[in-house]
């Protein structure tokens, strides 16, 4: 799954799928976990701007956080560096990295892009999309594999139609939208996995319904919610078209192991391991 949302956002973003890059200090999927335990994570600076630095540096976070911003750096660098190669044929269809560099050529737009620019950008595109992406696959199909019910349903559809506080200005607001996703005087049962509770009540993904807020609301919400709900849903649905997933050797249901890690995005604490057969498409009439 991490690989997959890697390969399309590669494409995307840098036009490659970068496959099997290996950096200065390891693999992309160790460097993109390292960026979002560092993001996650207990930063001194944060609650106390003025000596927090010193904390940080004694804790060795400074070190961490150095070393992969190098990592990204160089990499990104490297993107830009292959895109602006003149010897690069002309791409079909041109990436993120291009328009970019398009926009920076013309002298005409208001906006000034630069590298550094650029490279954030890509960075944001990059932590925003492949570990948030593949994280929701995992959790969409362990949830599913205990829930034949729901699984069948899904693959059913699939095979019809795819388809008032006062707040200190500078103040870091976390909004707990988990907690608010699962609040029970707006959600009957809100723990458990019923997926036809969405159908027909009029709330939405796309940040207008408060009680649920998978890509944020607002100014500041996920950019990226169409082609995440469109990686997400083309993954599974094809997952679930041509397969029937069971758990392995015998291992009821109730014994799948659902714990959480904690992090940027709550990934699956244990690998989630199924035995894949061809979906009988007779059967499911
Ligand atoms: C299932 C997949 C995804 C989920 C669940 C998700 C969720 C989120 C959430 C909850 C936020 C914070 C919104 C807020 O603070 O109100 C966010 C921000 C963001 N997302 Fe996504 N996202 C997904 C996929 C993507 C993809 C595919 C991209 C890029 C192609 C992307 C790029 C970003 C960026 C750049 C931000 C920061 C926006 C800002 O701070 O202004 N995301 N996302």
């Amino acid at each position: 799954m991490f690989s997959l949302s890697n390969n399309v956002i590669g494409k995307i973003a840098f036009g490659t799928s970068h496959r099997g890059n290996q950096f200065e200090y390891g693999k992309l999927k160790d460097i993109i976990d390292d960026a979002m335990t560092l993001l996650s994570g207990f930063s001194a600076s944060d609650f106390f701007p003025s000596i927090g630095g010193l904390l940080d540096v004694v804790t060795g976070l400074q070190w961490k956080l150095g070393r992969c911003f190098k990592n990204l750096d160089t990499f990104f660098e490297k993107v830009l560096e292959e895109h602006l190669d003149p010897a690069r044929p002309k791409p079909q269809h041109e990436d993120i990295t291009d328009v970019m560099l398009g926009l920076a050529k013309d002298r005409t737009t208001v906006i000034r892009l630069e590298k550094e620019h650029m490279k954030a950008v890509l960075l944001d595109i990059f932590l925003g999309a492949v570990d948030t992406s593949s994280v929701t696959m995992i959790w969409a199909l362990a949830e599913l594999v205990k829930n034949p019910r729901a699984m069948k349903k899904a693959q059913a559809e699939i095979h019809c139609k795819i388809g008032g506080y006062e707040i200190d200005v500078k103040t870091r607001v976390l909004v707990n939208a988990w907690a608010i996703g699962r609040d029970p005087k707006m959600w009957k049962d809100p723990e458990a996995f019923i997926p036809e509770r969405f159908e027909g009540i009029g709330v939405d993904y796309k940040g207008q319904s408060f009680e649920f807020l998978p890509f944020g609301s607002g100014r500041r919400m996920c950019p990226g919610i169409n082609m995440g709900i469109m990686s997400v849903e083309f993954t599974v649905a094809n997952l679930l078209h041509c397969f029937d997933w069971k758990l392995p050797g015998g291992l009821k249901e109730e014994e799948l192991n659902m714990e959480e890690e904690f992090g940027l995005n709550i990934r699956k604490k244990v690998p989630l391991k199924l035995v894949a057969t061809k979906h009988n498409w007779e059967e499911n009439k």
